[in-house]
């Protein structure tokens, strides 16, 4: 039998890239986007995916796409929880408004859409990688709303590996490190590129499909002893401590 996905944020950035990764590998994709006419782009020149529009953080939307996937895929072997927004702010600058939404996007968004999709994920034994960040792991300036989120999606998916586990049900967390996708570059002014430079061992950005890479290895049976991780796809970031612009010169 196909074997299948729901990529969450799929229109675009990382999301598209593991879309496509699992398509090369012979799964067919629910992708699923709040922005319907880049998803109908995307999905436009795409074969086996069947595209669909909403909004991850709208408990009723969540459900209709719930449905909707079940319908067209048959079954649900992999979730990717992928969807995430970034808005990068000092604490005094950061209102409710702006904090609430980035936990709707990046927290409230994969608790709500993993639960709908249960019933599924349980009868096929399926897999679920819910994407944070690096920012999960070490608190930095200006991320007090996306870093928070970032780390509250990893301990969602330690949460999810303890209590699925019974039922053959895998959950694990990609923390990617910096990529040049809409998001990053909406936020990343030159000052953080730069210090993204300084601070990774491999001296650069990371590419789209390096990281779906990790997503779809997590999500294959290649990975089927492994749940409740967190892997880095961060070029080093994560074990570097200080020093290292130095070490270069
Ligand atoms: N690019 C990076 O440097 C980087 C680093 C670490 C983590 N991440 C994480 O990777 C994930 C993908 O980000 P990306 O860089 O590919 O960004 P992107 O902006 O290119 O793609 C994100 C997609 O999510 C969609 N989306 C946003 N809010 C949504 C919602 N409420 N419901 C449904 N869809 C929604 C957007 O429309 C967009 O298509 C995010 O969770 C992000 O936090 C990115």
């Amino acid at each position: 039998m196909t074997r299948t996905a729901v990529v969450t944020g799929a229109a675009r950035g990382i999301g598209l890239a593991t879309t496509r990764l699992f398509l090369a590998e012979g799964r067919r994709v629910a992708m699923v986007d709040l922005d319907g006419d880049e998803l109908a782009r995307a999905a436009g020149s795409l074969e086996g995916v069947t595209p669909l529009s909403c909004d991850v953080s709208d408990p009723d939307a969540v459900e209709r796409m719930a449905a909707e996937a079940r319908q067209a895929l048959g079954s649900v072997d992999a979730l990717v929880n992928n969807a995430g927004l970034a808005d990068f702010g000092p604490l005094e600058e950061t209102g409710f408004d702006r904090w609430r939404a980035v936990m709707a996007t990046n927290l409230d968004g994969p608790f709500l859409v993993t639960q709908a999709l249960l019933p599924d994920l349980k009868a096929a034994r399926g897999a679920i990688v819910n994407i944070a960040s690096i920012s999960a792991l070490r608190a930095s300036t200006l991320r007090v709303a996306y870093g928070t989120s970032k780390a509250g999606i990893a301990h969602l998916t330690e949460q999810l590996a303890v209590e699925l586990g019974e039922h053959g049900v895998r959950a694990n967390t990609v923390c990617p490190g910096p990529v040049r996708t809409k998001l990053a570059m909406a936020v990343h002014t030159q000052d953080i590129i730069d210090a993204y430079h300084d601070a990774i061992p491999l001296g650069r950005y990371g590419r789209e499909e390096e990281i779906a890479e990790a997503i779809v290895w997590l999500c294959s049976e290649k990975a089927s002893y492994v749940t409740g991780q967190r892997l880095s796809v961060d070029g080093g970031f994560e074990a570097t401590g200080i020093g290292l612009p130095a070490l270069r010169s």
